[in-house]
């Protein structure tokens, strides 16, 4: 393949070799026919967000077989949890902790792509996400590093399949690098400080795997990175992800990311933009035309390098080589039909969505409900076929949903379930549609709220500063605690939010992100009881926005904080003398503690953890420790426990989390059943990245838990020598 890349180069003109470095989308680029004439002269290298076998066999045709040189196009679409088929947004997909099934999900999604025409989606998003304040948490794996790493990889390995030069394959891009998600504030785009020695172990490690997992292309991203713009940064592009990372793919900008160096005050105007995005690294402009207005002038004046031009083309082709696209450009137009929502893939999105939900709460064993109890079946996410769907959903079609109202009908019978949304919409404040609520509770025995987020309130551009639920759904939420009944409360969004003031109305709590297109059987099989929660928690959940950002793998401070150094605001006497009592890490109000810790998540059974065990208290650099724990069902029926392995290396040459995940297993177990976990440790999980970059493991002291979160668990030590 190198062979044919270099003869291809070689015979290419300046303009053929930008023209492949050049990325628009039709619609804003020109009329179809500006659109054509550009592919036929060889001045665009990949088109996005045009669908269709038809148009793009229409197109590709131009390029293979009108342009000089026959180069195929690259089809770009943002395909982020599915195409037609949506499954739960990212957020809840990584909640699942289930590699094989988010994979086997991407790969339904790539096949649906491609029936369309599409051979490039730009995903994984896999930023590194601690704040549930921006909109684009959604988007991510959460808050950890392996989780992060585990969504590249399965969806990496979805996507591209075995071989990508399969026709039901698409190329993936992992982005946005990088740090996108450390925005200041939540806001989104906005300025990022990411010190090196988290760059490498905090943002990193899921583009490592990514890369690993051979990614064909990665994005950069909108931010500026300690005072400069991502899409412009040298040491990161070329030296970290091309160089250390030895990726061999190609780079490609956000939309206009390039010319946004201007914005951002770091290029003085277009022409300096496409010189500092190619000596960065990027190889492909997405939607703006820095490049093709100005590298071959940049040329001429010894700016950027032929080198770096044609390495760019390169890494183009051999991407455009690996899909196959010389051998097989067009899509088989009759395929689409059979292929998109086919019912095997909406199985695996109800079955994705029933292991993404979360169990927060259930006192009393409220849940799961008998089928035929009389429900009143409240609130505004109930019956919306379009707002269960979630954030980027260009190609998902709320004509293919199930409602949680219709599936709700269909299980429990109309004449068990009373329907009344109280609120049109969850930002509604009006609630005039409270006396119907107040009637159907009258008929029922349970309360069944379904509540959270619109799906514009998540996404990109698309940040918070309150998370507590919009609307009046709080005051919906008291009026249906007020009956005397039992209240199951089901969250749909896009973060970790709402409930700080209502969570205690309700005995049950299922968080359910945003669920895809099979919202409704998958809350229904979940709530019935048809299948057991086993979802944990990719993501702190903050007592309020307050908190924000809060995550698990914090740092010790010098002081910090435990139950007895913290004294809540209204419990400190009037008139209370300054002293240095309880100085330590925490606030006043809240405390130093989340709603919920990362990992967390309950089922309909209990899982009993005993007798941790180590195969050594004392190690060498190479060996490999082994912890084992039992696991025992201790409840009435089966369930699957998502058993976590941390460690917290005491002593470093930097400071260390206090706890770091390692590992995960799912276990599934019938009641009374017991299993021993075995857990293997490589010493060099046990160490960290200096802000040079290099990997130290250093000996000493560690702690390790066999858990089932971040916040409790079985723990053991060991010391590294
Ligand atoms: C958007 C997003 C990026 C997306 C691209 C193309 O602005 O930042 O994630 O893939 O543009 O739609």
């Amino acid at each position: 393949m190198e062979k044919k890349i270099q003869e291809l180069v070689s015979k290419m003109t300046l303009e053929e070799k930008i023209g492949q470095m050049c990325q628009v989308d039709p619609g804003v680029f020109g009329s179809e026919e500006e659109v054509k004439e550009a592919v036929r002269n060889g001045q665009l290298g990949s088109l996005l967000n045009l669908i269709g076998a038809e148009k793009v066999n229409a197109i590709q045709k131009v390029a293979v077989e009108e342009s000089r040189l026959g180069i195929p196009l690259m089809i770009g679409r943002d395909v982020i949890h599915g195409y037609r088929t949506i499954f739960p947004i990212p957020l809840g997909m990584a909640a699942s902790w289930n590699e094989e099934l988010v994979k086997e999900a991407a790969a339904i999604a790539a096949k649906e792509a491609a029936s369309e025409g599409i051979n490039w989606t730009f995903a994984p998003m896999i930023d590194v996400s601690r704040d549930p304040r921006w909109g684009r948490i959604a988007e991510s794996g959460g808050e950890d590093p392996l989780i992060n790493a585990m969504v590249a990889r399965a969806m990496v390995q979805g996507f591209q399949g075995e071989d990508l030069s399969d026709p039901m394959t698409i190329a993936a891009c992992a982005k946005h690098y990088i740090g996108y998600g450390a925005a200041e504030g939540g806001r989104d785009y906005n300025t990022t400080i990411i010190p090196d020695i988290y760059l490498y172990n905090v943002y990193l490690p899921s583009f490592r795997a990514a890369v690993d997992a051979g990614v064909a292309t990665v994005m950069t991203a909108f931010n500026d990175i300690n005072g400069i713009p991502a899409s412009g940064h040298q040491r990161n592009v070329r030296g970290i992800l091309k160089q250390d990372l030895g990726f061999d793919g190609f780079v490609v900008s956000d939309w206009a990311s390039i010319q946004e160096m201007m914005a951002h005050g770091y290029a003085a105007d277009e022409k300096h933009a496409a010189q500092l995005g190619l000596s960065a690294g990027v190889d492909m402009e997405m939607a703006s035309r820095t490049y093709a207005n100005h590298l071959q002038e940049l040329l001429e004046e010894g700016k950027i390098t032929m080198e770096w031009i044609d390495d760019a083309v390169k890494r183009i082709l051999r991407v455009k080589f690996r899909l196959g696209l010389f051998d097989h450009p067009y899509v088989d137009e009759s395929l689409a039909d059979s292929v998109l929502v086919h019912p095997q893939h909406l199985t695996v999105a109800r079955k994705l969505a029933e292991e993404s939900m979360v169990l927060l709460k259930n006192n009393n064993d409220l849940l799961p409900l008998k089928k035929g109890t009389k429900v009143a079946l409240i609130g505004p996410m109930v019956d919306q076929p379009y707002e269960q769907l979630g954030t980027w959903i260009f190609d998902g079609n709320e004509n293919d949903s199930k409602s949680v109202l219709e599936a709700f009908y269909e299980y429990n019978g109309e004449s068990n379930t009373f329907f009344a949304e109280g609120l049109k919409y969850t930002r509604d404040k009006s609630t005039k549609g409270f006396a119907e609520v107040e009637k159907a509770i009258a008929k029922s025995d349970v309360v069944v709220a379904v509540v959270g987020e619109e799906a514009i309130l998540s996404g990109e551009a698309k940040s918070l500063a309150e998370l507590d639920f919009v609307g009046a759904q709080n005051q919906l939420l008291q009026l249906a605690a007020s009956k005397g009944k039992p209240v199951v409360m089901v969250v749909m969004s896009g973060r970790p939010g709402g409930l700080y003031k209502t969570q205690h109305l309700a005995g049950a709590i299922l968080y359910a992100w945003h669920p895809g297109t099979m919202a409704g059987p998958a809350l229904v099989n979940l709530i019935f009881g048809e299948s057991v929660p086993s979802g944990k928690l990719p993501v702190t959940f903050p007592k309020g926005e307050g908190q924000a950002p809060i995550y698990y793998a914090h740092k010790m401070s010098g002081r910090p904080a435990d139950s007895s150094s913290w004294t809540h605001i209204d419990d400190i006497p009037v008139k209370a003398v300054q002293h240095s009592l309880g100085n330590t890490n925490h606030t006043l109000d809240y405390g130093f503690t989340p709603l919920y810790p990362f990992g967390y998540g309950l089922s309909y059974t209990t899982f009993e953890y005993s007798d941790i065990s180590l195969s050594s208290d004392k190690i060498k650099m190479g060996d490999v420790l082994k912890v084992f724990a039992t696991i025992t069902n201790t409840g009435k029926v089966q369930g699957t426990e998502i058993v976590q392995l941390y460690t917290r290396d005491l002593v470093g040459s930097y400071t260390r989390p206090v706890k770091e995940l390692k590992d995960f297993r799912r276990v599934t177990l019938k009641p009374g059943e017991s299993k021993t976990v075995t857990f293997e440790l490589k010493t060099d999980e046990l160490g960290f990245y200096l802000p040079d970059g290099n990997y130290v493991v250093e000996p000493g002291e560690f702690h390790v838990w066999i858990a089932p979160n971040a916040a409790e668990g079985l723990q053991s030590e060991f010391w590294l020598e």
